[in-house]
C-alpha cells in the first residue's frame, strides 16, 4: 500500500543527504516498525509520508497513486501527546473535526463512538492535567483514528512512559490495530517493543541509507510477554541491537 521508489532526501540546512535512492515498500494492514539510532531520519520518512518534506528525487506511492494526489491518507501521532492543556479530552478530540466544519452534533457522536473505543469514555469532560500519561496517549491515539486515515504514524508513541504503562499500552496498540484493521507504522527506539509489535522491522544503519534492511518477527497475534522469552525471538532482539549498535559506530 505504501510504497517509496528510489526517494532521495536532504535538508536544505544540511550539507549530508538524509536518504538516498531509498526504496521499501509497506503492505495494507502491516503492522511494521522502523527502529535506527537517534539522528538516523527515522521521523524525517514519518514527514515524507504525510507530505511536510518533498524528496529531491524519487516517488512516494499509496495505493499506487503519488501521495500529492490523494488526501487523508495518513494520520500522524507524535511523540509527545500534544494535546491542548485547556481544552477538555472531549474539546481536543473534536479540534480537528471543527476545523473541518463538521456540524457539533457529528462531532459529538463520532467523539463519544471513539472514547468508547480506546474506554475513555468517562473522561470526556476531564482535562489533560487530570489523566495519567498512558490515558494522555490513548486520547491522542483517538484523535488519530478520527482522522480516517488508513495508514497510522506512531512516533515513539510510548518512549515517556513509564515501564509498566508502556508494556500496557503496547498490548493495548495490538488489540486497537486488530480491532480497527490499520496499517501501522511505528517507529521506536526500543528493540524489545518493535519485536513484540511488529510483523516486520525496518533497521537503519547509516547515513546517507540508501536501503533499510528488513526483519520479520517469527511470531503470530495474539501475543503475549513470554514468546519474547523465546530463544529465536531473544536470539533476534540481541541481533537487532547489534545492528543498531554497528550503525552508531560507523
Ligand atoms: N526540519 C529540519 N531541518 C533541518 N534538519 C533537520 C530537520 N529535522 C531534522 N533534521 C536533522 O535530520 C536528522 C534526522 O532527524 P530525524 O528527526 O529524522 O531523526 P530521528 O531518527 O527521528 O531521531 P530521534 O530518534 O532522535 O527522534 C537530524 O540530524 C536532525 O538534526
Ligand atoms: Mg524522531
Amino acid at each position: 500500500m505504501l510504497e517509496f521508489q528510489n526517494v532521495t532526501f536532504r535538508y536544505p540546512e544540511d550539507h549530508l543527504l538524509m536518504m538516498e535512492n531509498l526504496s521499501f515498500s509497506v503492505e495494507d494492514r502491516a503492522f511494521v516498525s522502523v527502529i535506527g539510532a537517534s539522528g538516523c531520519g527515522k521521523s524525517t520518512i514519518f514527514r515524507l509520508i504525510n507530505g511536510l518534506e518533498q524528496p529531491d528525487d524519487g516517488k512516494i506511492l499509496v495505493d499506487g497513486k503519488p501521495i500529492a494526489e490523494l488526501r487523508q491518507y495518513s494520520a500522524f501521532m507524535p511523540q509527545k501527546d500534544l494535546l491542548f492543556p485547556w481544552r477538555s479530552v472531549e474539546k481536543n478530540i473534536c479540534l480537528p473535526m471543527e476545523l473541518q466544519g463538521v456540524p457539533k452534533k457529528e462531532q459529538d457522536e463520532r467523539c463519544a463512538e471513539v472514547l468508547g473505543q480506546v474506554g475513555l469514555l468517562d473522561y470526556r469532560k476531564k482535562y489533560p492535567k487530570e489523566l495519567s500519561g498512558g490515558m494522555k496517549q490513548r486520547v491522542a491515539f483517538a484523535r488519530t483514528l478520527l482522522s480516517g486515515a488508513d495508514m497510522l504514524l506512531l512516533d515513539e508513541p510510548f518512549s515517556a512512559l513509564d515501564y509498566l504503562t508502556r508494556v500496557e499500552m503496547q498490548e493495548w496498540l495490538l488489540h486497537q490495530w486488530e480491532h480497527f484493521h490499520k496499517t501501522i507504522l511505528f517507529i521506536t527506539h526500543d528493540v524489545e517493543e518493535a519485536v513484540f509489535l511488529s510483523q516486520s522491522i525496518y533497521v537503519i544503519q547509516e547515513r546517507p541509507f540508501s536501503e533499510m534492511e528488513r526483519v520479520e518477527v517469527p511470531l503470530t497475534y495474539p501475543r503475549s510477554r513470554s514468546d519474547l522469552k523465546r530463544p529465536d525471538i531473544a536470539d533476534l532482539k540481541e541481533r537487532l541491537i547489534g545492528k543498531l549498535r554497528r550503525g552508531v559506530s560507523l
